[in-house]
């Protein structure tokens, strides 16, 4: 069985029970300034498992692409990965524990073959007020004494820092707003033997590599308030998510994901193009696989390499990928990136048509990284000239920690980086220093994370109505060919992007102004249809409708309505939420503009408070 016709059975399986099929979102998420990559499968779903009604009801299915970041230095052992396909199936206040644990059971061991012997489950010990799910231990005793299984020694009880699932991560990290839950996992078992290393006895969530998780149902029943208490969301969702490198690691009964069908023929092009073998390298051929991978799809979906943000991880994701190779003695990256894309194209094709690109932006970066080495090394050469700088001849030379700190600020080498050319420094020294780095940068964080992870607050819902308003706007004044690219909503600005290869001038700019407050004075009801997609399109809705698979399709009225269209202002495609009164404005103010290349414009803006 091949990863895809897992996908293909999961999708089958949930249709049948009447899951409609949603698309993968792209991996850099819109109108989502909260997080720089779509990590799981609920994230795109957020305001919909907060009570929005979806477009394609209320049970929904899909493959997304994630990326984690967090995982990077994970990377390298057996079930580790920063990019991976997440399975999902969502009920969105409609089934819930009941249904979804014997369907998942029913699906490893039916649809995928998987022996029942070889599962084990975790449940929610409670905490605080929130009790112990003894509902899902009774269900999964019934579960395992089914398939003829004594379920004692298969269901263990871990705390919320194990089975509680939200996007910041356990209730005490939550924001204020954020929807989370009690979680129940499914591990399967490996015939390997038991690291003492990692505790006297193995557990499902021990780290020894003989237990994988591959599925978690999340029962997103609960919400964070303000002063910390959790109260019931209106409605029970279901989020599931499971890794598909991991489900077809079960399936093939391998506990090292990177020897699955998947991945080996990536893995033996890199052991073609270095002439070493993945036995004796693993931990350096794992990290560059994942890592090429990441960044091919990073890549496809058009960012570059930076000194910020996506682009920032990008460029870690090369580099740390290309230190890897460069060990293994790598010299030719492209072999490696032809058969990733072979891997992966039968469920991202755009990988096929966007490879030049793809290959371009790795090779630019690798050229970019070979130079900073390059200038790295004078750096150090010109300061030390002349001067005793240790055991040359062993071709190491010691360098302070002052000059290895501005290695890794200015020419942005890591440690590693900085050991791998052959310098040796006070490495508890340097430690000290990136402490007091990171924290001035942790406390930039929290700045930029202040507006908390649901944000769903009052303001940044009044700045989605806007862009609503401001994309009619400007087609309005600039055209009708001109149409929303990209947009990115914080509590204290708009950013909008779109279609333009020229600067807008002064007047047109504040014409699309005066016609948003326009607008806003008109205090125009805000609401929203759910209508058969092609009638969408046959009211003019505009906006980034991507969504393949959808039949039906949300659309957000301002003034008018599908039975008097032609008294709408704005109509487009989109998920809400949304304001009810365009009035809840207040004013509208345009900040700035810029370039931001490929024909496009940006532009910034602001409501009063
Ligand atoms: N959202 C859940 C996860 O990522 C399913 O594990």
């Amino acid at each position: 069985m091949t990863a895809s016709q897992i996908i293909q059975k999961h999708i089958s399986f949930f249709e049948k029970r009447g899951h409609k099929r949603i698309s993968n979102s792209p991996l850099v998420p819109e109108n989502d300034p909260t997080t720089l990559f779509t990590s799981s499968g609920m994230q795109p779903l957020v305001p919909y498992l907060l009570g929005e009604p979806h477009p394609q009801g209320k049970r929904l299915a899909n493959v997304q692409n994630c990326f984690r970041a967090q995982d990077i230095d994970e990377a390298g052992d057996n079930r580790h990965t920063t990019f991976f396909r997440m399975l999902g199936n969502w009920s969105l206040g409609d089934y819930f524990k009941k249904e979804q644990l014997p369907w998942f059971f029913e699906f490893l061991t039916k649809e995928l073959g998987l022996s029942a012997k070889k599962l084990y489950v975790s449940v929610f010990e409670g905490y605080q007020n929130i009790p112990r799910d003894e509902e899902s231990e009774t269900i999964w005793k019934g579960l395992f004494e089914g398939a003829g299984i004594d379920p004692e020694g298969r269901i263990f009880y871990y705390s919320a820092e194990k089975n509680w699932w939200s996007r910041a991560g356990e209730p005490e990290k939550m924001p204020s707003g954020e929807p989370g839950g009690p979680d129940s996992e499914v591990f399967y078992e490996f015939d390997v033997k038991h690291d003492l290393k990692y505790g006297k006895k193995c557990h499902p969530n021990c780290q020894c590599g003989k237990f994988m998780e591959i599925g978690n149902s999340v029962f997103m029943q609960y919400q964070k308030k303000g002063d910390g208490a959790f109260v019931q969301l209106p409605q029970r969702n279901v989020d599931f998510g499971g890794g598909l490198e991991r489900l077809l690691a079960a399936v093939e009964n391998q506990n090292d994901i990177f020897q699955t069908t998947l991945f080996n023929s990536i893995v033996r092009a890199i052991e073609l193009t270095t002439g070493k073998s993945y036995r004796n390298n693993s931990r350096l051929m794992r990290i560059v696989t994942d890592h090429f991978v990441a960044a091919a799809f990073i890549a496809a979906s058009g960012v570059a390499p930076s000194n910020k943000e996506q682009g920032y991880i990008l460029r870690r994701l090369i580099r740390r990928g290309l230190d890897n190779f460069y060990q293994l003695e790598g010299k030719e990256i492209t072999p490696i990136l032809e058969l990733i894309v072979e891997e992966y194209k039968e469920t991202n094709l755009y990988l096929v048509e966007k490879f030049e690109k793809i290959k371009g932006v790795l090779l630019e970066e690798e050229e970019a990284y070979k130079k900073t080495l390059h200038q790295a090394k004078r750096y150090i050469e010109k300061k030390y000239r002349g001067k005793q700088i240790g055991d040359e001849l062993k071709g190491v030379t010691e360098v302070s920690s002052d000059d290895a700190f501005t290695l890794y600020t200015t020419h942005g080498l890591s440690p590693t980086q900085i050991k791998s050319l052959g310098y040796t420094f006070d490495e508890q020294a340097f430690a000290e220093k990136m402490k007091a780095h990171q924290e001035v940068s942790r406390k930039g964080m929290v700045k930029k994370f202040h507006g908390g992870l649901a944000d769903h607050q009052e303001k940044t819902i009044r700045g989605h109505t806007a862009t609503h308003l401001l994309h009619q706007a400007i087609r309005d004044v600039l055209g009708k060919h001109v149409h929303q690219t990209g947009s990115n909503i914080t509590t204290d600005r708009i950013r909008f992007d779109f279609n333009y290869d020229k600067k807008v001038i002064d007047e047109e700019l504040k014409k699309i102004e005066e016609i948003v407050n326009q607008k806003i004075k008109e205090n125009l009801a805000v609401h929203f249809e759910i209508l058969p997609t092609e009638e969408a399109k046959k009211v003019g809705a505009i906006g980034l409708f991507e969504d393949t698979y959808q039949d039906k399709s949300k659309i957000y009225f301002i003034g008018g309505s599908t039975s008097s269209p032609q008294d709408a202002y704005s109509v487009e495609f989109c998920g809400g939420p949304h304001v009810d009164f365009t009035g809840r404005l207040k004013r509208f103010k345009i900040i700035k503009q810029e370039n931001i290349g490929r024909g496009q414009r940006r532009i910034y803006a602001a409501l009063e408070n």
